[in-house]
């Protein structure tokens, strides 16, 4: 009786103290050993052997991902407006333009409103971009009043200044460490920010709301979750950009910071428009293999956050080894055009070897594809950026976007972007 009792409490405790009784690996001697899929072999067991072949290839990589990870993006498209509802053609002392444009996506009698937030430097014409979601509101990203504060819904997360799901104006420019504008503007790259929650409120609400609600689905097994609903998101306000002339489209890079860095490497997986793609610490479901069984797992992301992936994907819960796809496939997708991946020393929740292990089985594509991919398999030193046609780096600190990382990003695109534009 005494056993059964202890053993009840140790099970109470463990459950309330991990969640689900989960805990976490972070020992490498603890991983399972593990077979990467080969993105160079199609499911048949033939080999890849050209670039005509890889076109094909590609196609079976996608559909695999759209089946059993991201689910699938519908097809129909949707009517899409714009009207600027604020505009500062002397921000930062006259360097810079911002204005906030909003986007209608209409469909069937439905409408999505998204706001996009753009800062462009003044000194270039036309701008190559930056691309990224915010995960609070446009008005947490810079100290400016005239930025609209955003009415979509809003996650209590016990910041400054939220009330009972709805943002307030305390929270203006709470965000400002993870946007350093001024220095993008300064080094020539414009930005452009939507709150993700535009696009799809980050709560399960039973498939009814943001992408959902526009195109009325009823959620099967290959559904597309709210990850693949932010890419998709996305890809609408790179529809906007390649109209607005200030904004060199060709030279657009799609970036995420953690679940939205999930977001963004699909976007970028399916929108072939972003000429760079940056990751950054996206870990399980984005760049971190998950096959490693390292920091978060597929089981617990599935329980977490019932709402980011398709069912399907809870069929490899603590069965990863069945997984026929691993997340450097995910990256090869993206080949030939330039990736860049960062990981923080203390993130191990998002597996930073596992995000640079991605990088290197990556590579191979991009070879075939006549690009270098990430040079070598050393794993970098801190704060020491290795860059090819795939980049990486790892600084030391927390799960965080800083102007560290922004900095290294601008010089990842700077190698690509820069010398089309002197
Ligand atoms: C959680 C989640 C991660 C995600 C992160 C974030 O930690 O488990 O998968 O990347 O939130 O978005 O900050």
């Amino acid at each position: 009786m005494k056993t059964i009792l202890l053993s009840a409490f140790l099970f109470f405790f463990s459950a309330t103290l991990f969640g689900q009784g989960f805990v976490a690996n972070y020992d490498e001697s603890k991983m399972p050993s593990y077979t990467l899929p080969d993105p160079l072999i199609f499911n048949n067991g033939v080999p890849v052997k050209n670039q005509n072949d890889w076109k094909k290839r590609r196609i079976e990589i996608v559909d695999l991902f759209e089946n059993e990870v991201y689910g699938k993006t519908p097809a129909a498209k949707v009517h899409l407006t714009s009207k600027v509802l604020s505009e500062n053609l002397n921000a930062f002392n006259g360097k810079a333009i911002r204005k906030e444009v909003q986007l209608k996506l209409e469909k069937d009698g439905e409408e999505l409103l998204l706001n996009v937030l753009i800062f462009l430097p003044k000194s270039v014409k036309p701008v190559p971009l930056f691309l990224a979601y915010n995960f609070n509101g446009n008005h947490t990203v810079a100290k400016d009043p005239e930025i609209a504060i955003t009415t979509s819904w809003l996650k209590s997360n016990g910041m400054v200044g939220n009330k009972a799901e709805s943002s307030t104006e305390l929270q203006r420019g709470t965000d400002v460490s993870s946007w350093p504008v001024e220095e993008i503007i300064a080094r020539g790259y414009g930005v452009a920010t939507v709150y993700c929650g535009d696009a799809d409120p980050d709560f399960d609400d039973g498939f009814k709301n943001g992408v959902h609600k526009l195109f009325k689905e009823v959620r099967n097994g290959s559904s597309w979750g709210t990850i693949a609903g932010w890419a998709w998101g996305l890809s609408r306000v790179m529809d906007y950009l390649e109209k607005e002339k200030a904004v060199n489209s060709k030279q657009v890079a799609v970036l995420g910071h953690s679940r939205l860095g999930k977001a963004a490497l699909w976007a970028g997986v399916k929108d072939p428009r972003f000429a760079i793609v940056v990751s950054n610490e996206s870990g399980c479901g984005g760049a971190a293999l998950s096959k490693r069984i390292y920091g978060e797992t597929v089981e617990r992301i599935n329980q977490s956050f019932p709402h980011w992936f398709c069912e399907n994907f809870r069929k490899y819960n603590r069965k990863e080894e069945d997984l026929p796809i691993d997340q450097h496939e995910l990256l090869a997708l993206i080949a030939p055009r330039p990736l860049y991946v960062c990981s923080a020393e203390e993130d191990r929740w998002a597996d930073p070897k596992g995000e640079f292990l991605s990088c290197v089985n990556a590579s191979p594509v991009y070879q075939l594809l006549g690009k270098e991919g990430f040079p070598g398999k050393d794993f970098p030193e801190l704060n020491k950026p290795v860059t090819g046609t795939i980049g990486y780096h790892i600084r030391p600190g927390k799960h965080a976007i800083t102007p560290y990382d922004w900095g290294c990003f601008m010089n990842f695109a700077d190698g690509f972007f820069k010398k089309n534009r002197e």
